[in-house]
């Protein structure tokens, strides 16, 4: 086979996430496992069951159509109306696929050309990172910097050049739990009109506010027709292993998105695909209740942190809690990450891992709160020893 590294070059580097390491860590040590973000509950019954009698009942158990099945794009666009007040017709402007996974994937895949840069907010979500490079992209991190993790929106302009094809936006930001405000979209939305530029948004977590509430991006002027707008079940619903995810976004644009997703998984999720419409019009009392056990479960965990004494930058969204390990006298994430488990069984992530900018997150280590209460207030109690 010669000497040519057998892994594509776009990917070098990307060997195994964190979230292997740190998972497999978890098992091996028996710890609580506060890294990967998935719910330890599953999310409700009727839903649950909506799935399981949609494969007894023969729905779905073949290829679904390609774009997703008329129940589901139809829920889509309903909750996009229903809670943000954005129309988009179900049949040309709704897309199903196997998670925002899929969705980030086929979106940055149809819309980039080799050269093109991409302007993402770091810390970012490992996907992008690969995803980007698998279209022969360039991403340029705008840096979200401790202790706030605002985007300023001066540095933004500044990164923009004629190569700009796409800014990549995460609202509520995995891993720093920023929401961004109506004036920091305004500020973004008005550079991406002035400049032409392509808006890819991920919401996966639109359900899980605390402080402010969810704007979408594509609803602010001039900004439908440019904007891909991609959320899924997985988060707001505790499904995370059902990977439904869609794209709401003007026609050409999801014509564009469906054209890689068609030659990725095709379909994926047949039954799943009934459960999420039905779960999409839970009435409102479900998405209530939602954020308020996570606000809980995150005000258990942020005092927790403190008390063991870490500095905790408590998020306005998402799940995840980010914290400085400085106070602790440690400087380095990924080393204190690594062996956390040994000193005290529990595992987190190191930020890093989110970062271009390594200095900037370097003592950042992320937590995950997506968890039963009495796990956290064990995790917690492990912590102290700290
Ligand atoms: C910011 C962000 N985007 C996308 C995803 C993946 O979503 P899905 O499971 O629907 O593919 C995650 C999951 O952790 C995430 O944190």
């Amino acid at each position: 086979m010669g000497t040519r590294p057998l892994l594509n070059r776009r990917l070098a580097g990307m060997g195994s996430t964190i979230f292997a390491e740190m998972s497999a860590l978890a098992v091996a040590t028996g710890s609580i496992n506060l890294g990967q973000g998935f719910p330890d509950t599953d999310g409700p019954r009727e839903i649950a069951e909506a799935a399981a009698r949609a494969v007894l009942d023969g729905r779905g158990n073949q290829y679904p159509p390609g774009p997703g099945i008329p129940e589901l794009r139809a829920a889509v666009a309903e909750h996009q109306r229903r809670f943000y007040g954005l129309s988009y017709d179900p049949d040309t402007e709704v897309l199903v696929t196997a998670g925002a996974t899929e969705a980030i994937a086929a979106a940055l895949l149809a819309l980039l050309e080799p050269g093109d840069e991409v302007i993402a907010l770091e810390p970012f979500y490992d996907s992008y990172a690969a995803c980007i490079a698998m279209a022969g992209a360039t991403r340029v991190p705008l840096t979200l910097r401790a202790p706030g993790f605002r985007p300023d929106l001066d540095e933004l302009r500044a990164l923009i050049t004629p190569r700009t094809r796409l800014l990549l936006v995460n609202t509520p930001h995995n891993p720093t739990g920023t929401v961004l405000t109506p004036d920091e979209l305004r500020g973004i939305a008005e550079l991406a009109c002035a400049h032409d530029l392509l808006v890819i948004t991920d919401e996966v977590y639109e359900h899980l506010v605390f402080a402010g509430a969810h704007h979408p991006i594509a609803a602010l002027p001039g900004m439908r027709e440019r904007t891909v707008n991609i959320s899924s079940a997985g988060k707001t619903f505790s499904f995370t292993g059902w990977k439904v995810g869609w794209v709401a976004g003007a026609p050409e644009l999801v014509a564009a998105v469906r054209t890689a997703k068609q030659y990725l998984t095709f379909v994926s999720a047949g039954p799943f695909q009934y459960a999420v419409a039905d779960a999409l019009r839970l009435p409102d009392a479900y998405f209530d209740t939602l954020r308020a056990d996570h606000l809980r479960k995150r005000d258990l965990l942020a005092e927790g942190l403190v008390a063991a004494g870490f500095e905790v930058f408590r998020p306005q969204g998402t799940y995840f809690i980010t914290t400085d390990i400085t106070p602790l006298g440690e400087t380095d994430g990924l080393e204190f990450c690594r062996k956390l488990p040994e000193r005290c069984g529990v595992v987190a992530i190191p930020n890093v891992v989110f970062y271009d900018d390594t200095e900037a997150g370097r003592s950042q280590v992320r937590w995950a709160f997506c968890k039963r209460d009495d796990v956290l207030a064990e995790a917690v109690a492990r912590l102290r020893r700290l």
